[in-house]
């Protein structure tokens, strides 16, 4: 059975007919606070990208806390709607697709915490069969697609079955729930800090497992991260993203062998090279400068940007294309 959305659409989309995915001047604003105290910011504010079809790559977004990461991705997964912009997958908008079998059979999330994937009271593998019963995937098959799907990320049945979620490592576990989203046979995975909570020494087989999807399965994956090191490894595209906004975008090598903006430098530089497991932090007070950063007119960044100039704190950079990638930053006008 092809469980896969239809790849051309019988429809006047155009030039849009080719995209996996296309993120169209996409806003998205809540309202914080109460009372007095309540403010409107932005969290995702006018992104656009697009992924090709055939094509299949991994596209890493990444910056520090509340840049908009999560946001973005339940915007792509339909969990949340735009304020404005508009997303298309496969040409069609999510706005339509959402809710729908067929679209959550093709566009598969992996969460954080695997621990909170999985019920704690029930078994693993009756996990995955009922995955594939309410999925509706067709029932001979059923079995035969939850063992696969365990084998490509790693494990067997006889590994998972009569097991609960406690008895399971954490690698273990988001592995089992990457198996749960390939079940379906998806085109696209959006991976939301998926390694964040793992062990530091298997991490790194999570991400060879992403990358092994993409090359022999040919599944596309967003892969969102504070981490530059698994995304310089991994990714084919990143973009980085502060405020809401995405300040730099192109190939991870242009992007992070030499970034163009101060803030994907300051991002860079920031590594924490002696501890992979330590999430990037800032050493600002975050809340505070959130609420400021939204809120700037110019540049978000031209509060810390060791490169300001005045034209930063009055008017918002363009996107400018310099050496194969684009830049938001007044540097490069
Ligand atoms: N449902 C919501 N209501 C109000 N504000 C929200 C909501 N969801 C997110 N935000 C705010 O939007 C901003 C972006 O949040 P988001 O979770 O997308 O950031 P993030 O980049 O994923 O951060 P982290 O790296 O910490 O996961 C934050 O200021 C957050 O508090
Ligand atoms: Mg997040």
């Amino acid at each position: 059975m092809n469980t896969k959305l239809k790849k051309t659409k019988p429809t006047n989309i155009g030039v849009e007919e080719a995209k996996l995915l296309t993120v169209e001047n996409v806003t998205k604003v809540f309202t914080k606070g109460q009372g007095l105290a309540k403010s409107k910011i932005a969290a995702v504010n006018n992104v656009s990208f697009s992924m090709e079809l055939d094509q299949p790559e991994i596209f890493t977004l990444a910056g520090e806390s509340g840049s908009g990461k999560s946001t973005m991705a339940k915007l792509i997964l339909g969990f949340e709607m735009p304020t404005s912009g508009r997303i298309r997958y496969k040409g069609e908008r999510i706005a339509k697709l959402k809710g729908k079998l067929e679209f959550m059979r093709d566009m598969q999330p992996v969460f954080q915490n695997p621990f909170e994937t999985f019920n704690p009271l029930k078994k693993i593998d009756t996990y995955l069969y009922e995955t594939a019963k309410n999925f509706r995937m067709a029932e001979a098959e059923q079995p035969q697609l939850v063992e696969k799907s365990l084998e490509l990320v790693g494990l067997s049945l006889a590994e998972v079955k009569d097991k609960y979620p406690s008895e399971m490592s954490g690698g273990q576990l988001q592995r089992t729930s990457i198996a749960r989203a390939l079940i379906t046979n998806p085109s696209l995975l959006i991976t939301d800090e998926p390694v964040s909570m793992i062990d530091a020494s298997l991490r790194m087989s999570i991400i060879n497992l992403f990358k092994r999807l993409k090359e022999e399965q040919g599944v596309s994956i967003i892969y969102i991260t504070h981490d530059l090191a698994t995304a310089y490894y991994v990714s084919d595209r990143i973009a980085i993203m502060l405020r809401g906004q995405i300040v730099e975008m192109g190939s991870v090598e242009k992007v992070l062998d030499k970034p163009l903006h101060p803030y994907t430098q300051l991002l860079k530089a920031s590594i924490p090279t002696p501890d992979p497991a330590h999430k990037w932090v800032s050493d600002i007070a975050l809340s505070d400068l959130e609420t400021k950063e939204f809120a700037r007119v110019g540049c978000k960044f031209s509060g810390r940007c060791p490169k300001v100039q005045t034209i930063c704190k009055e008017r918002e950079p363009e996107n400018y294309m310099v050496d194969g990638r684009s830049v938001k930053c007044h540097l490069y006008k």
